[in-house]
């Protein structure tokens, strides 16, 4: 990834930069030379350019993140995410309000021929089936009246998870479209299960259908597959790859529409 160079001296904002993918992501920009904005509720132990604490529960804490962020940015790596073990409000406020509402604020100063790539999951694959409340909640203005929607919405944990990803899947097809014009490409990356600190909670909110993945696949992620397809998708030069989900995850969700892998 050293080699890539195609980022050397570009501005890239990863949120999640702290563990896991968004740790991931961030150590490979700095190996290929770009200047890294980590933006995390936990403190990064990587020498980044700058450090901003955020929490994506508390959307000022957001206002005040991005008014720390001096001038243009190339590269939005939107990654940080919390499972459906967690209360489903929380999980709708970090997976979907929060970073939709640090995309809306940072989009201006996105450099033409610079991307944004969410982070979603295998477990958004279902967004066609529920296309209509998905845009529902992404047509709430800001992220309170997006709250509001979601307290009259009641979901168990599992169920907000599941419809966080297929929000973000479908917000970066609309934010895709929307930015065509200012070249400026979105897309998600959805991976299966990834050896990171979080998978233990997916075991307990998803249940045997993970193992079932695990099995089929012969091994979970690990956090380097996900993050170099993350930089991929996020390189500037593929100008023509725009508002579009790219699944990594060993192949599962093709056997799903093949018909060999079977559920339940
Ligand atoms: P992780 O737990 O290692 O990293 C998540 C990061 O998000 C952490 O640094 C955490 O501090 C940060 N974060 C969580 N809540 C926050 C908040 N309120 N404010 C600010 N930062 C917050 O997990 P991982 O696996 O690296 O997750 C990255 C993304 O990948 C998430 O969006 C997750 O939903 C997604 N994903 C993960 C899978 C897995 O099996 N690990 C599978 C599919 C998707």
């Amino acid at each position: 990834m050293g080699q890539y160079a195609v980022y050397r001296d570009k501005r890239v904002v990863v949120t999640g930069a702290a563990s896991g993918i968004g740790r991931q992501a961030a150590e490979f920009l700095l190996a290929d030379g770009a200047k890294v904005i980590a933006l995390d509720r936990n403190p990064s132990d990587l020498k980044v350019e700058q450090f901003i604490a955020v929490d994506f529960t508390q959307p000022e804490t957001i206002v005040a993140a991005v008014k720390k962020i001096d001038g243009e940015i190339d590269v939005l790596l939107n990654i940080a995410g919390v499972p459906g073990t967690l209360d489903p409000e929380v999980v709708m406020r970090v997976n979907v309000l929060g970073l939709r509402l640090l995309t809306d604020l940072l989009i201006d100063r996105i450099r033409r021929g610079g991307s944004v790539t969410h982070v979603a999951s295998i477990a958004g694959a279902q967004w066609a089936a529920h296309l209509d409340e998905v845009q529902r909640l992404l047509a709430t203005p800001d992220y309170e009246t997006g709250v509001a929607w979601v307290k009259d919405h009641p979901m168990d944990g599992k169920r907000a998870y599941d419809f966080s990803k297929e929000c973000v899947v479908v917000m970066a097809k609309q934010q895709g479209h929307w930015l065509r014009e200012r070249g400026v490409r979105v897309n998600t990356v959805s991976p299966g299960p990834v050896q990171t600190p979080i998978l233990k909670d997916f075991r307990e909110s998803v249940g045997p259908l993970l193992d079932l993945v695990t099995r089929e696949t012969g091994r979970d992620a690990t956090a380097t597959d996900i993050a170099r397809v993350i930089l991929f998708l996020s390189d500037p030069s593929l100008e023509w790859l725009n508002a579009t989900d790219v699944q990594v995850d060993g192949g599962f969700m093709s056997g799903l529409v093949g018909g060999w892998v079977k559920l339940g």
